[in-house]
């Protein structure tokens, strides 16, 4: 869990389908509401699919600088903010070299609210990334399927009643995998009251 950081540049080497398949396995192992388990992984590695994602990760890294007014000046220098633009930038230039791509969908249930919908995929997609950092893996949570997803839903086939909830590029990082940072547990944990 320390280590398992968003991983953005990828080796182009191959990823064994048992591999995958075992990461997958983690992922069911999660808990879903009333354990009714409304996923459905699809393994994308076809050269359809990535000429999609293609154009999906140049929007989706577009979209991310017109949201955050990401200059040439924020790609540069040591700090955090400017480490995390190139990264993005990097996972968007290098789509291609991403061996393996999975699409991670969720069933809505009849009267269930979206809380739980999403609770229902996210532990999955989290047991994924874990299962695929055990495996010397590396992954991120993406949403840049968006700009292309009636396209995307079609070449892939997902039933109306289905939601697009994540899309994970998987390959071999390029590069350490470090310890994530976050803000000290303390500053986060109220005991008996908010504060
Ligand atoms: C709901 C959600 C959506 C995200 N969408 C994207 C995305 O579209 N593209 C991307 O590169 N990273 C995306 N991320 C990854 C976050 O940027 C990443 O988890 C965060 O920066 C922490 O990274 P670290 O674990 O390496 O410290 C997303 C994460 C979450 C939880």
């Amino acid at each position: 869990m320390r280590t398992a950081r968003a991983v953005r540049r990828f080796r182009p080497d191959p990823v064994p389908d048992d591999v995958v398949l075992a990461c997958l396995e983690a992922a069911t192992w999660a808990p879903s509401n009333a354990n009714l388990q409304p996923w459905r992984f699809c393994v994308l590695r076809a050269p359809e699919a990535r000429v999609l994602l293609g154009r999906a990760y140049r929007d989706g890294w577009s979209a991310y600088v017109d949201h955050f007014g990401v200059t040439a000046d924020d790609l540069v220098g040591d700090g955090r903010r400017a480490r995390l633009n190139r990264s993005m930038k990097a996972l968007s230039d290098g789509f291609a070299d991403v061996p393996v791509y999975v699409l991670c969908c969720v069933q809505p249930q009849p009267g269930e609210s979206p809380f739980d919908t999403a609770a229902s995929i996210f532990p999955a997609i989290q047991n994924f990334s874990l299962a695929a950092r055990a495996h010397g893996l590396g992954t991120v949570l993406t949403t840049w399927y968006r700009s292309v997803e009636p396209e995307l839903r079609e070449l892939v086939g997902v039933p109306e009643d289905w939601l697009l909830a994540a899309l994970l590029p998987v390959g071999y990082p390029v590069g350490g995998v470090g310890p994530v940072r976050r803000r000290p547990v303390d500053s986060v944990v109220g005991w008996d009251a908010w504060d």
